[in-house]
C-alpha cells in the first residue's frame, strides 16, 4: 500500500461516503497490517479548495446561520450542523497532517490516523443527530476557517502542531462545555440529551487531541532548536489579537493536554494554577 498515496486520495474525496468508506477500510488495513510507513520522495500537494467545497455551500464566517433558540428545531439544526462541520473538517485536518510531514517517527503516523478515525466518530454522531432533526450535513452553509489554517500552516509541522490542536482544538476544549451548560439550563427534552452527551463525548476526546498535539509540537520545537516558549508567538502570526481578548479556559481540559500553568497564565492574564 503507498501510505502518502492513499491519504491524498482520501483528502480529495469530496463526499463524507466516499471518505469515511475509504478511511474505515484503510484503517482497518494499517492497524492489522505490521508495515511500517514507507516514505516516498514525492512532495505532498497543496490543496486549492477544501474538500467539501462541492458538497457544502460556503461563506465566510459571519454568514453562517446562527443558533439563537436553542429550544427551536431550527436553532438546533444551526449548533449541530456546525459542530458537524468542525468534525468533519477536524477529519481531514488528521489526515493532512499524517499526509503531509514526512519522514516523522512511526508515532505520528499512528496518532494522527487514531484522531481522524474519532473525528469520524465524532461526525458520525453528529450526522446522525442531523437526520434526526430532519436535516443533513451540507444543509446549511459553512466557513472554511479550518481549512484556511490547514493551508496556511502546510510549510511547517511546528506552526501546524501549534495552531491546529493546541489553539483551535484547545479553543474547543474552553468553548465546547459552555456548549453544554447553556444546553442544560433549558427545560429539558430527550433531542437536548441527545446533543449533550454526543458533546460530553466530543469534549472528553478532544483532549488527548490536543494531548498529542502537544506532544508533537514539543517535538517539532526539539527538531528546529526552538523552546515551547514559542507557541505565543507562532499563534499572533495567524491570529494576531486573539489573546488580547478576555477568555473563559478549560483549566482541567488544558492542564490534562499538556498545557502548563505558566501558559494558562499567559492565556488568561491571571493566575489559575500552580
Ligand atoms: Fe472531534
Ligand atoms: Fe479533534
Amino acid at each position: 500500500m503507498d501510505f502518502f498515496q492513499t491519504l491524498q486520495t482520501l483528502l480529495l474525496a469530496s463526499t463524507p461516503h466516499e471518505k469515511i468508506k475509504g478511511f474505515n477500510a484503510f484503517y482497518t488495513y494499517y492497524c492489522n497490517s505490521n508495515e511500517t510507513v514507507r516514505h516516498s520522495h514525492k512532495q505532498p500537494i497543496r490543496f486549492t479548495a477544501p474538500s467539501y467545497a462541492s458538497y457544502c455551500h460556503m461563506v465566510p464566517p459571519q454568514q453562517v446561520p446562527r443558533r439563537k433558540n436553542l429550544q427551536s428545531t431550527e436553532g438546533q439544526i444551526a449548533l449541530v450542523h456546525a459542530v458537524a462541520h468542525i468534525e468533519y473538517s477536524a477529519i481531514d485536518l488528521a489526515l493532512d497532517a499524517a499526509y503531509r510531514f514526512q519522514n516523522l517517527p512511526q508515532r505520528f503516523y499512528d496518532d494522527w490516523l487514531e484522531v481522524a478515525d474519532e473525528e469520524i466518530r465524532h461526525f458520525q454522531m453528529l450526522e446522525t443527530i442531523l437526520h434526526d432533526l430532519g436535516s443533513y450535513y451540507g444543509d446549511l452553509s459553512v466557513h472554511n476557517a479550518l481549512f484556511e489554517a490547514q493551508e496556511r500552516t502546510a510549510h511547517s509541522l511546528l506552526h501546524r502542531m501549534a495552531v491546529v490542536p493546541r489553539y483551535l482544538e484547545a479553543n474547543g476544549l474552553d468553548a465546547t462545555p459552555q456548549i453544554i451548560e447553556k444546553l442544560q439550563r433549558l427545560p429539558r427534552h430527550d433531542r437536548l440529551t441527545q446533543i449533550i452527551e454526543a458533546l460530553r463525548v466530543i469534549v472528553d476526546e478532544e483532549i488527548d487531541h490536543v494531548r498529542k498535539g502537544d506532544y508533537w509540537f514539543g517535538y517539532a520545537c526539539t527538531l528546529e532548536e526552538v523552546s515551547k516558549a514559542c507557541y505565543f508567538d507562532i499563534v499572533k502570526l495567524y491570529y494576531p489579537n486573539t489573546f488580547q481578548k478576555p477568555r473563559h479556559i478549560n483549566v482541567n481540559g488544558r492542564k490534562a493536554s499538556g498545557f502548563t500553568c505558566n501558559e494558562l497564565k499567559q492565556l488568561t492574564q491571571r493566575h489559575i494554577c500552580d
